[in-house]
């Protein structure tokens, strides 16, 4: 039979005693983390969200007790009275806050048992994510995985703070909705009362907090969940949760100050780091130019150079071609790095190829000589023109490849950042924010043979690039800005379209005809003509940012109930099948499953 709780209350969590508490009678509750019997003596470590503290069963303090404590086992749940003692010398443990004192039990109450567990329940165990996903009730016990809640809980704190004082309302917006044009599929909901329609849970507030600035709620902000339907990875979940943002008569840069604002006090509270503002600003072209990506990590520099100027006519034919199609040649260099064997390097061409790099072209720099296989096509001019533009010395690997600009930089771009890790050119303790800005207007969709809004069709576009929307619509930039920290897009935003006819002109430029935007968008137009206030916003990945302040590498790590990478929770085993009674109901049938 198990004890009831009764009249003892706990005093204390497991992470409060210390010396000053010797001779102090407790009462600690808490989960077995593990049990030692010594020779008769019974140590118990008992955990709690915030600590852990040893408790002691001691035949001579107390014999029914010490008996009563032969039954417990490991997650087994208790309560303890006790003694605050010393520990005896040479037996302190200097990795614990509560190392120094133990509890000697003169009343023990085992409140629950618990089935041994599938997995020690402690941090850097050795067992399968999968596992711990399935049992994500017990891996949370785990002191790691709780101070990514407890900081995550302290920054969601934070955020309302200053927000609250910066004149910001919260609103909520609803989350079954139409479609949020982000860039991903939607999630589908059918609706059961309207046979055959369906919602979409929103991919961001994006529509609605435009609404509101046409409302004249002129300082929104939202912690809310978002949802996209899109491949996941240690960055993504199918559900997360955005800071999300928007401002009534502001430009960029008020929305930026209160963006570094936001951080600057995050940092110093949770992480007594003192940030410096305003952060770097970034061209796109520059971002994409000298690092590859959009979301450059500015913590080492290892930057791309441009050499198609000198290889145009290179007797290495590959390079040359490329140029004269459009593409462009860049270079990589990894100094120090000519010990690299063969099967390092080709591992290195199958890591771009990833990115579709056709090829990874190298050059090892000797003393006197070049060891690689595309050297003999270059001239002694071609040779001495990349030598100083990519300031090549002995003991260096050049790395080249050559596409189309979009595969060139991405590759090279990962490839950077792959190189960085493994050269160990990273201080994890560095926090290097950067904004990324004028980002193009669309992208060229080659699938689709029609131009996508890179952030979002509401985006505007830069006043000064107005005359190529008709002319070169690939060409014109938009007033878009991105918030990049240590390699990661944590917030994105933009000076939103706030006239009808703009907006409209955007929708054609995308391939809508009047039909179409009026039937998708047609209540943001006729909003946008009732006295739009210019506005603008920006949204942070909270996840992503949450990970970064933890140190942690993926953003399953700080949240509670994360997906796998099938976008399943393993702990309910969602998604599951409907009953035909319900799917009845919602006019639904389901095709027949694949079966593989
Ligand atoms: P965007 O689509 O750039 O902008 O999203 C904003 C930020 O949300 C985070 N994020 C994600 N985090 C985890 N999992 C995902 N699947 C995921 N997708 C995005 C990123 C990103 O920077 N409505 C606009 C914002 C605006 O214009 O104000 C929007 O949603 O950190
Ligand atoms: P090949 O002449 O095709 O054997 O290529 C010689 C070297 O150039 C190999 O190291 C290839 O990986 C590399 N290479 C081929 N195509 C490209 C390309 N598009 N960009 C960079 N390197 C390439």
């Amino acid at each position: 039979m198990l004890d009831l709780l009764s009249n003892m209350r706990r005093t204390h969590t497991c992470c409060e005693l210390c010396k000053e508490d010797i001779g102090k009678e407790v009462v600690l509750m808490g989960w077995v983390l593990r049990r030692r019997d010594h020779g008769g003596v019974i140590f118990v470590d008992l955990r709690d969200k915030n600590g852990i503290t040893q408790v002691v069963f001691n035949p001579e303090v107390d014999k029914d007790i010490h008996l009563k404590a032969h039954v417990i086992r490991n997650e087994f749940v208790l309560g303890v009275r006790g003694k605050v003692a010393p520990r005896p010398e040479g037996m302190i443990n200097s990795s614990l806050v509560t190392g120094e004192i133990e509890v000697m039990v003169t009343e023990l109450k085992i409140l629950n048992q618990a089935q041994t567990p599938p997995f020690m329940i402690e941090d850097n165990v050795d067992v399968s994510d999968n596992i711990k996903l399935q049992h994500r009730h017990l891996d949370l016990r785990r002191p790691a995985l709780q101070n990514n809640m407890i900081m995550r809980h302290k920054a969601g704190a934070l955020v309302r703070e200053y927000l609250n004082t910066s004149d910001f309302l919260d609103i909520e917006t609803p989350f079954l909705t139409r479609s949020t044009p982000e860039g991903a599929r939607d999630y589908l909901v059918p609706s059961r009362v309207n046979p055959g329609q369906f919602y979409a849970l929103p991919q961001s507030p994006q529509i609605f907090k435009q609404l509101l600035m046409i409302s004249g709620y002129d300082r929104y902000y939202q912690i809310v969940r978002c949802f996209r339907d899109e491949d996941l990875r240690a960055d993504r979940q199918p559900e997360f949760t955005q800071i999300d943002m928007e401002m009534s008569f502001v430009g960029e840069e008020d929305i930026m100050a209160v963006a570094e604002g936001m951080m600057k006090k995050l940092f110093k509270e949770l992480l007594q780091v003192d940030l410096e503002t305003p952060f770097p600003r970034l061209d796109y072209a520059e971002a994409v130019g000298r690092y590859g990506l959009d979301k450059p990590d500015t913590r080492f520099g290892l930057e791309l150079k441009d050499v198609s100027d000198i290889m145009k006519d290179s007797g290495f034919k590959v390079f040359a071609s490329v140029v004269e199609k459009g593409g462009v040649v860049k270079a990589l260099n990894a100094k120090g790095c000519t010990g690299f064997s063969r099967k390092e390097i080709d591992d290195l061409a199958d890591f771009v190829a990833i990115y579709k790099a056709k090829g990874l072209a190298w050059i090892k720099v000797k003393e006197d000589s070049w060891q690689s296989p595309i050297a003999k096509f270059f001239s002694d001019d071609e040779k001495a023109a990349l030598t100083e533009r990519i300031d090549m010395a002995p003991g260096d690997l050049i790395f080249f490849v050559a596409d189309q600009p979009k595969v060139t930089n991405e590759a090279l771009g990962h490839l950077r950042n792959h190189l960085a890790k493994r050269l160990e050119l990273i201080d994890p303790k560095e926090f290097n924010f950067l904004w990324v800005t004028h980002f193009p207007m669309f992208e060229w969709d080659e699938g689709d043979k029609r131009f996508e809004a890179l952030h979002h069709p509401f985006t505007s576009p830069l006043e000064a690039d107005f005359e190529m929307l008709e002319s070169d619509p690939g060409a014109v930039r938009s007033r878009a800005y991105d918030m990049v920290l240590n390699g990661f897009e944590i917030g994105g935003g933009s000076i939103r379209i706030h006239q009808a006819e703009l907006q409209k002109k955007i929708f054609g430029i995308l391939g809508m005809t009047p039909e179409t935007y009026e039937e998708k968008f047609g209540f943001l137009l006729s909003a946008l003509d009732s006295g739009a206030p210019p506005h603008g916003g920006i949204a942070f990945g909270f996840d992503r940012l949450i990970m970064l302040l933890c140190g942690e590498t993926s953003i399953r790590d700080v949240i509670a109930f994360p997906k796998t990478q099938k976008a399943s929770c393993l702990l309910t085993s969602a998604p599951s099948s409907a009953a035909k009674a319900q799917l009845d109901e919602l006019s639904l049938r389901v095709k027949a499953a694949k079966t593989e």
